[in-house]
């Protein structure tokens, strides 16, 4: 597995790649079987898997979530090279970001709301950093999670307003056994919220399949000890935000 921070050097190592098509995994790293599911697929359906690993600061609102976020980098390499990834991108957020982040991508409408309204600025920040690494990496496929629904339908978005030449796969999202999404911030729940945790995904699953409205559904999540962000259907999917202690959880059902 060639790991690359350097951008003229990945950039080398794309021309030199010759025939074969190309599966991308962007990540933030913290990898979980989620990511390692959508290296999988990446691998199985491409001549090569490449992944990228980059907190990306543009996407974090506050410093102090972006201060928290897990960084297990080491650990990351090892199960990247397990997982048969035969290109990891760690690139620098200087070499990213040269501008200081003045050019960057906003959508004006779908951003703007859920999460987009619980953080100013977020998929401004996402819609950037994915266009850099489409770019860079020039894959013709990208493996995103659907656990990120809003984010998965704005990369989608972007992808055909700029006629990207990657397909956007969609990928389900993957499940703990007590069904919690799977997710890097899930490491930093006490084990208290850890265990109240499943709730989230079972009152949205189960309100929807009932036919209760997202207002019951935010009820019964308060019940459960969650701090509501919102609870929104969208496309036929329930979408939802809690807070756990200091961990903001997303997920959906539908
Ligand atoms: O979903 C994520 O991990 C991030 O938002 C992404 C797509 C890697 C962009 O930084």
């Amino acid at each position: 597995m060639k790991v690359i921070e350097d951008l003229a050097e990945l950039r080398a190592e794309r021309r030199a790649r010759g025939t074969g098509v190309t599966g991308f995994v962007p990540t933030m790293g913290a990898l979980h079987d989620g990511h390692l599911s959508l290296v999988a697929r990446a691998k199985a359906e491409n001549a090569r898997a490449v992944a990228s690993i980059f907190v990306n600061p543009a996407q974090f609102e506050d410093p102090d979530d972006l201060a928290r976020y897990p960084r297990t980098l080491e650990q990351d390499l090892a199960v990247l090279r397990d997982a048969g990834c035969d290109l990891v991108f760690l690139p620098r957020a200087g070499d990213l970001y040269p501008d200081g982040y003045r050019y960057r991508v906003t959508e004006s409408e779908r951003s703007l709301e859920l999460e987009g309204a619980s953080r100013p600025g977020h998929f401004d920040g996402v819609l950037t950093v994915v266009l850099k690494l489409l770019l860079l990496v020039r894959p013709e496929r990208a493996y995103f999670g659907e656990k990120d629904f809003q984010q998965l339908q704005l990369v989608e978005g972007l992808a055909q307003a700029f006629f990207l030449d990657t397909a956007i796969v969609r990928c389900p999202t993957l499940r703990e056994a007590d069904g919690l999404a799977m997710s890097s911030r899930n490491r930093l729940l006490t084990p208290a919220e850890r265990a109240r945790a499943p709730a989230f995904h079972r009152v949205l699953a189960e309100s929807l399949a009932a036919g209760r409205n997202t207002r019951e559904a935010e009820a019964e999540l308060a019940r459960e000890g969650f701090g509501v962000d919102y609870v929104a259907d969208r496309d036929g999917r329930r979408l939802g935000a809690v807070r756990l202690g200091t961990v903001r959880l997303i997920d959906n059902a539908g």
